[in-house]
């Protein structure tokens, strides 16, 4: 959930460590803090509050040195204040570091510290690391050796950078666990760390990955890379091509509207070289999904979590359609703990953003213990997902930087549409004339989302009629009853107005005592098969005196009768309706938020990326 931004070469380590923060400030924003080796110490700033406030206090007390290390920060242990923000110093002020994850056992490890007469100055569990390693420096062990002997001594999953002023060529990263990545960026005669690609994506797309119980020693000239045991390993250099632009905002007030408006593009590269419109095929080489294999399948799980689950619902209905393959959609932090039934015949597909979300990586690794295959729909590349399973479709989306998500939700749509259809066909569930069609209407999507996004004006006028809502109902079935959950989401997300999502036939079994003159009821209804069940649901919202807002098929004479506001989607083939209902559902939570003039990149309490339980 934090992030962690790391560099050590010729150049001032400060704005580039501050520039790095500022593009992983949407993983955690309660504070923030930077440590700079500055004359043969270290100096460290850090405050609570947002980055500017960091930015501020570096200006008004500057700090100069070619080796640095920074954080921002999403609280766990300790309140968002100066205090218990990151870099943390032990008590020499010899060693200092910034820290991703959660110490399980630092209670006792505290205790433990404080009889040998650490002093502690922060509310914060990882204050106990430091101090772990400046007792193993103490007894004269190398810095490496400290950390590695702190590290083995901690519970939980971590990322961890540290920086000693008595080895000043040299930062030490480690990752144990899934607390999110390390990664490292290859310089000139330079050399980045960071939590995130998208910190150090400007100044090198070479990279490589820290797996799980490895630490790097990087200096200026390269890294070494062993296991927290010291066995040296061979590393293999990833050259990224996410175009560092990409993470900017441009044109636009906040990285949430970019994305919403990105994703003409992003499901145009979701479908590129993947589809063979002649022969009707679908190309998924990375999930290396042989017939065999398919026909082996008895059953499919989907976890993940937020977003990424509601997109894993939609997939449920198309995979059983499509494939006849029984699905099943789990949360990550339900499947872990319930002792699924699994077997070598039941497959997985955990599908997420980051593919870093703890409780989706642990239900995954409950999984591969059980002997499933293990597939995943990852948009980061070269994350923990992505690395732990069998198989992967990657995302192509480019760095999603608003915490809502947005073109991460819709491309996964098309992703497990088109697994679906791979599947079905590798089973011989489908023939070549329906498998031509569905392939076929791939085409249409890329249009339709800019179609949608066309009528953003339209969109914003019904903003301004609910911006003062205090509560709102939205109601799907069938292959959007999904959309009603994510569109609920986006909503409480931003805008802090709480909203329900419904399947739509429940209503009547409890949330239609809800419905009054106050409340919106946001009714899914484009023409796909469940039309005239949420035809009836508006009529029956409208009887109680509801406030209606349809999202309906261009052209609806019936629905614009009888629904007090229209948000118009193009017409789209059923199947694929998930990924254009959802877009002004998208931008009516983003304009309400915007009326209501809150910080839509980074809302409150929220994360990018859940690192922890
Ligand atoms: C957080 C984010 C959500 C996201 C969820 C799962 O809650 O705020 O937008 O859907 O995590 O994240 P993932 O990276 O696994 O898709």
């Amino acid at each position: 959930m934090c992030g962690i931004v790391g560099y050590i070469g010729e150049k001032d380590a400060t704005p580039i460590v501050l520039n790095g923060l500022k593009k992983l400030e949407y993983r955690g924003y309660d504070s923030a803090g930077l440590a700079v080796l500055e004359n043969g110490h270290i100096e460290v700033r850090r405050d609570a509050g947002k980055l500017e406030r960091l930015a501020a206090l570096v200006q008004e007390s500057p700090l100069h040195g070619q080796v640095g290390i920074g954080h921002t920060r999403w609280a766990t242990h300790g309140e968002p204040n100066a205090g218990n923000a990151h870099p943390h110093l032990g008590m020499t002020g010899d060693v200092v570091i910034v820290h991703n994850g959660i110490v399980e056992n630092y209670l006792e490890l505290k205790e433990e510290l404080k009889e040998k007469g650490a002093v502690f100055t922060s509310e914060t569990d990882t204050e106990v690391i430091v101090h772990l390693i400046e007792r193993s420096l103490m007894t004269g062990k190398t810095l490496e050796e400290a950390i590695r002997c702190a590290l083995l001594r901690l519970r939980g999953a971590h990322g961890i950078v540290v920086l000693s002023k008595d080895e000043p060529d040299k930062i030490i990263a480690a990752r144990i666990g899934n607390a999110g990545g390390v990664v490292i960026g290859m310089g000139d005669g330079e050399m980045y760390i960071a939590s995130d690609l998208p910190a150090i994506l400007e100044h090198t797309r070479k990279m490589v990955f820290l797996e799980s119980r490895q630490m790097a020693v990087v200096t200026r000239a390269g890294a070494r890379i062993s296991t927290l045991e010291g066995e040296p390993i061979p590393y293999e250099v990833q050259t990224i091509s996410w175009d560092p632009v990409s993470a900017e905002k441009g044109e636009y007030r906040h990285f949430m509207r970019k994305e919403i408006h990105e994703q003409v593009r992003s499901l145009t590269d979701t479908i590129a070289g993947r589809v063979d419109f002649d022969h009707g095929r679908i190309n998924l080489p990375k999930l290396n999904l042989t017939p065999a294999l398919a026909q082996r399948i008895e059953r499919i799980y989907i976890i993940a979590c937020g977003t990424a689950a509601y997109a894993g619902m939609v997939g449920k209905v198309l995979i059983e359609r499509i494939a006849r393959v029984p699905v099943e959609v789990d949360i990550g932090s339900e499947f872990r703990y319930r002792d699924p039934i699994i077997n070598e015949n039941t497959a997985v597909l955990a599908i997420s953003q980051s593919g870093e979300t703890a409780d989706t990586l642990a239900a995954m690794e409950e999984a591969r213990e059980k002997g499933a295959v293990l597939w995943a729909i990852v948009n980061a590349i070269g994350s923990q997902a992505m690395r732990l399973a069998d198989g992967f479709i990657s995302m192509q989306v480019g760095p999603e930087i608003g915490v809502a998500s947005t073109k991460a939700y819709t491309a996964p749509l098309v992703d497990l549409y088109m697994l679906a259809i791979h599947l079905a066909e590798q089973r011989g569930e489908i023939n070549e004339w329906e498998r031509k069609g569905l392939v076929s209407d791939l085409r249409l999507v890329p249009d339709l989302a800019g179609r949608c996004l066309d009528r953003e004006g339209e969109v914003e006028i019904v903003a301004q009629a609910l911006v003062e809502a205090r509560s709102a109902l939205y109601l799907g079935r069938g292959v959007n009853m999904p959309t009603a959950y994510e569109g609920a989401l986006k909503l409480k997300e931003i805008s802090y107005i709480h909203a329900e999502g419904y399947p739509a036939g429940e209503m009547k079994h409890g949330p239609i005592a809800l419905i009054d003159g106050d409340i919106p009821v946001v009714v899914i209804a484009p023409q796909d098969p469940w039309y005239e069940k949420m035809f009836s649901q508006i009529e029956q919202a409208k009887a109680r005196g509801g406030q209606v807002i349809a999202v309906a098929t261009e052209g609806d004479k019936r629905i614009s009768a009888a629904a007090d506001h229209v948000l118009w989607v193009p017409e789209t083939p059923w199947m694929l309706s998930p990924v254009t209902t959802v877009i002004p559902l998208q931008m009516l939570a983003y304009h309400i938020a915007a009326l209501r003039g809150l910080d839509i990149d980074q809302p409150r309490n929220l994360a990018k990326s859940v690192t922890v339980e």
